[in-house]
């Protein structure tokens, strides 16, 4: 059988303990061997000396668009969106048009990503039917049809005893639900972080509270009925709870956004609706606060949020706008380029939270490259800079702030499967 075999990169692998120059050789869709000189006689060869080679990316969090939003994002486009940033794995969210509530649009999702995707694709499926808040969705018969785990993300879960009911059923099956922490009775119709910036320039804040006291009630939950994965992680009072939490062994984990630690409230000043995202950009306090957390363990996974509006719904004024950036572009050069670079991060550390520990917390088989996984990896130039050109993104909805921003280190190779999807920093497919 042909192989691919990839020589005298700088593997850096969390989940098997490897950081060297190795090589890798790819043989029917797994990793065949890894070594520091490994022989594929007849097979094709990549030279990828003075490049990372890496365990492809996951995402754990994305909004994918599908079914119902074609104008913002398909499975086609945001997969491949997806590749061109790294990640060979993406989970999306529930909230589409219809949403993700019920096995049938588990098993649409999944079909749609076997025809038209890229990458692998691993549905998120609702808690509760049409992320309303009223009634436990069926989540067993979703999880069988290949739902991942359960989160009415978009929408908070606002009553306790459905969270509570949510907890209970999946602690059954081993899953986590991911919680959109926001009590919107704090939030109300808030537009942005509650603060001096927010009285300034005269826009209707959503207080950090907001998420604080979903925060330290999804950890009180999660102490007596099970796994909490907590989203997108802005304010440095939720950092601290759930360092406090996982002191005392409870059972939470949670993410942050590369926009919580690259942007801070400064971004909306000019009301520029790419900024506006929800949670809402904080203060520099909060910002460091976030760091501090990946730094330490408290936060456990980088995810994307990635969330296209099309320009309709963002070229409009900033309290009308929706809320979201995409983000699958961008997101590993924001890590090298502000967590790496400035050493607040190891290159290890920042992987592992975007490998091994998303597939953990989801129980999936990835996010390594341990000889027999499946052929999933990146090769990257940490050097390389570039800008970001929102008109040339592949997703097909243009709203990131980021734009005309320099940053450094670039996708060369993105492999799926054994199958090479991106090559040269360009897609193949
Ligand atoms: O900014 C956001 N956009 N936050 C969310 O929680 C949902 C997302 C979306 O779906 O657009």
């Amino acid at each position: 059988m042909s192989g691919l075999l990839i020589k005298n990169g700088r593997v850096v692998d969390p989940a098997s303990r490897v950081d060297g120059i190795r090589d890798l050789l790819i043989v029917g869709g797994k990793i065949k061997d890894i070594g520091s000189r490994v022989g594929g006689g007849g097979t094709k060869a990549i030279d990828a000396k003075g490049m990372l080679v890496l365990p492809g990316l996951i995402d754990m969090h994305a909004h994918l668009r599908d079914p119902g939003r074609p104008d913002k994002e398909t499975i086609a486009t945001g997969t491949r969106a997806a590749a061109l940033g790294g990640f060979t794995s993406v989970c999306c969210m529930a909230n589409t048009e219809p949403p993700i509530d019920n096995p049938a649009v588990v098993k649409y999702i999944r079909n749609k990503a076997e025809t038209e995707g890229v990458v692998n694709v691993y549905p998120i499926a609702a808690v509760t039917k049409g992320l309303k808040g009223e009634v436990l969705a069926e989540m067993g018969l979703m999880l069988e049809e290949g739902a991942v785990a359960f989160s009415d993300d978009g929408n908070p879960v606002m009553q306790a005893d459905m969270m509570r009911r949510a907890l209970e059923y999946s602690r059954q099956f081993g899953v986590p639900v991911i919680s959109h922490c926001e009590d919107k009775n704090l939030s109300l119709d808030g537009a942005m972080n509650e603060s001096a910036l927010s009285t300034a320039i005269g826009l209707p804040g959503i207080p950090a509270l907001s998420e604080e006291i979903m925060v330290a009630r999804d950890i009180r939950l999660a102490k007596e009925y099970g796994k909490v994965h907590i989203a997108h992680v802005s304010s440095a009072k939720s950092v601290e709870l759930v360092r406090q939490a996982k002191r005392k062994g409870i059972p939470v984990t949670c993410e942050t956004c590369p926009h919580y630690f690259s942007l801070s409230e400064e971004a909306v000043r000019e009301y520029d609706t790419n900024a506006k995202v929800n949670p809402p950009l904080k203060s520099e306090q909060d910002v460091k606060a976030v760091i501090k957390g990946l730094k330490d363990g408290t936060i456990d996974v980088i995810a994307t949020d990635h969330a296209p509006h099309n320009i309709e719904e963002k070229n409009v004024e900033f309290n009308l706008a929706a809320f979201g950036m995409v983000g699958l572009e961008t997101a590993l050069a924001l890590i090298l380029t502000k967590l790496v670079d400035t050493q607040a991060l190891t290159l290890k550390k920042a992987i592992e939270k975007l490998t091994v520990a998303p597939a953990k917390i989801l129980n999936l088989d990835k996010g390594s490259l341990r000889i027999g996984a499946d052929a999933d990896l990146i090769i990257v130039d940490p050097k390389a800079e570039w800008t970001v050109d929102a008109a040339k993104l592949a997703s097909k909805s243009r709203n990131t702030p980021f734009h005309g921003w320099k940053l450094k280190g670039k996708v060369l190779y993105t492999i799926v499967g054994g199958k090479v999807v991106v090559r040269d920093g360009k897609l193949l497919s």
